[in-house]
């Protein structure tokens, strides 16, 4: 009696699974952008599978290697600093055997690799780890993780999780060509205009009564516009690499005043052909990231502040420790590079971070892509921080961003810089 009820409870609950599999096998399929779609799988994960937490990995296509590209119990930060090798990880099994696997407990399976929960404080009982495949070809893993109230697994666990993960394959690999064919239409549009400019100037060069002092400025031009194409296609690529994923984040701690100090040298002579002063300020407050890549923001952000300024402007940066006021979390930087320039309206703040996005008000003022901001928020949400602003048409803009704090080492750095990079990044 008691083992027929209990069977047919256990139809009712597959039964009422699968239902709910079709559900967000729906939800899935509508949408095309990665992120959420990620979030969604997760959450899909637990709730399938009635467990705690769930994490995804996605394989890198040109290099093969696997990541993890959303965890409910990770920061993006951890995510980032979690190698997982292919020979000696759990999800490298599984991803080169394309079987699902069943941990009962990982202090007794080998394949487990003990470096996840090293990085994070998290304590891992028990998991299950399903392969994603699209076309045959392993694409990434789906684990869920730590049964709630320790319950057992059962095989119609195993089965929903890869019946889950075989849908979302698809949607990833859906969401990943839709973004690849969005982005090079928009590419391909921008590089039309310079191109159209170097051609016209060409045919023009070539009228053999054309004066010396038109040949000069269609000289110029193209001069201008070839520039143009060389920080367009260094863009593009930058932008490329980080909506696909596939920038690795080198961290190190840094001394951020140093380098703000270093980036206003790098823009110092281009403010100073505009009358425009630079401040910086802050203590020698050290942080945890890709320096490279800040420094690319903070020299976007720095051009920016002198391209939308009024002559005899000012810039003031600064680096503080967070202030809870605004919303940063806690244990992290805030850097801040202020302008008196044009400001930016309310409608117009919403689309800063847009790719090609340009005020048009200003967009005449000084050259530039409109992927500047974009690259930079990228950059900075890759490290789990965050990046904003605020602004007043007509007094200035101030933007911000957050940056893991490494506390207790705000002594000066001894090290003075090896080589100072005088070329300075157009956006
Ligand atoms: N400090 C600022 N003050 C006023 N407007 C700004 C400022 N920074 C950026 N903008 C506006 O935002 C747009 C996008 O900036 P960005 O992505 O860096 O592109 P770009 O500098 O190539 O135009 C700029 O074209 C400009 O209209
Ligand atoms: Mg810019």
């Amino acid at each position: 009696m008691t083992s027929d009820y209990v069977t047919v409870e256990s139809y009712h609950r597959l039964q009422a699974r699968y239902e709910r599999l079709m559900v967000i096998s729906r939800q899935l399929n509508s949408t095309l952008d990665l992120g959420a779609l990620l979030k969604l799988i997760l959450n899909a994960a637990t709730e399938l599978t009635e467990t705690e937490e769930a994490s995804l990995l996605l394989m890198d296509p040109s290099t093969g290697e696997l990541k993890f590209e959303a965890a409910s119990n990770m920061t993006r930060a951890e995510m980032e600093a979690i190698p997982v090798p292919m020979d000696s990880s759990l999800a490298g099994w599984v991803t080169s055997h394309n079987e699902p696997v069943l941990v009962e407990d990982v202090r007794e399976d080998s394949r487990w690799f003990p470096s996840v929960d090293k990085t994070t404080d998290f304590l891992t009982r028990n998991l299950l780890a399903v392969p994603m495949s699209a076309q045959n070809k392993p694409i990434g893993v789906v684990e869920a993780i730590n049964k709630r109230d320790d319950q057992p697994w059962t095989q119609d666990d195993v089965d929903t999780l890869q019946a889950l993960a075989n849908q979302a394959a698809i949607a990833v690999q859906n969401a990943r060509l839709f973004q690849q064919s969005d982005f090079i239409a928009e590419m391909v549009h921008e590089l039309r205009t310079p191109l159209a400019a170097l051609k016209a100037s060409t045919t023009l060069l070539q009228r053999p009564t054309l004066p010396d002092s038109m040949r000069d400025d269609i000289v110029t031009t193209m001069q201008m516009e070839t520039e143009r194409l060389a920080v367009l296609t260094t863009d593009f690529l930058d932008l490329a690499r980080l909506e696909s994923g596939r920038t690795r984040l080198h961290t190190e701690i840094f001394d951020v005043r140093r380098l703000l100090d270093e980036c206003t040298e790098i823009v110092r002579a281009r403010a100073t052909e505009r009358s425009i002063r630079i401040s910086v300020t802050g203590d020698h407050f050290h942080a945890d990231a890709d320096r490279d890549k800040i420094k690319q923001v903070i020299l976007n952000l720095l051009t920016n502040a002198i391209k939308y300024n009024v002559e005899q402007g000012a810039i003031f940066c600064a680096v503080d420790l967070r202030d809870e006021r605004e919303g940063c979390p806690p244990n992290c930087l805030r850097v801040s590079v202020r302008d008196t320039g044009y400001g930016i309206s309310e409608e117009d703040q919403a689309h800063m971070f847009e790719k090609f996005f340009r005020v048009a008000a200003t967009a005449n003022e000084a050259t530039g892509t409109g992927l500047g901001l974009a690259i930079s928020k990228r950059i900075i949400e890759a490290h789990g921080c965050q990046i904003g602003l605020q602004s007043k048409l007509g007094e200035g803009t101030e933007f911000f961003f957050t940056l893991p704090y490494v506390e207790g080492i705000e002594l000066p750095n001894r090290r003075l810089p090896g080589s100072i990079e005088w070329s300075s990044p157009e956006h």
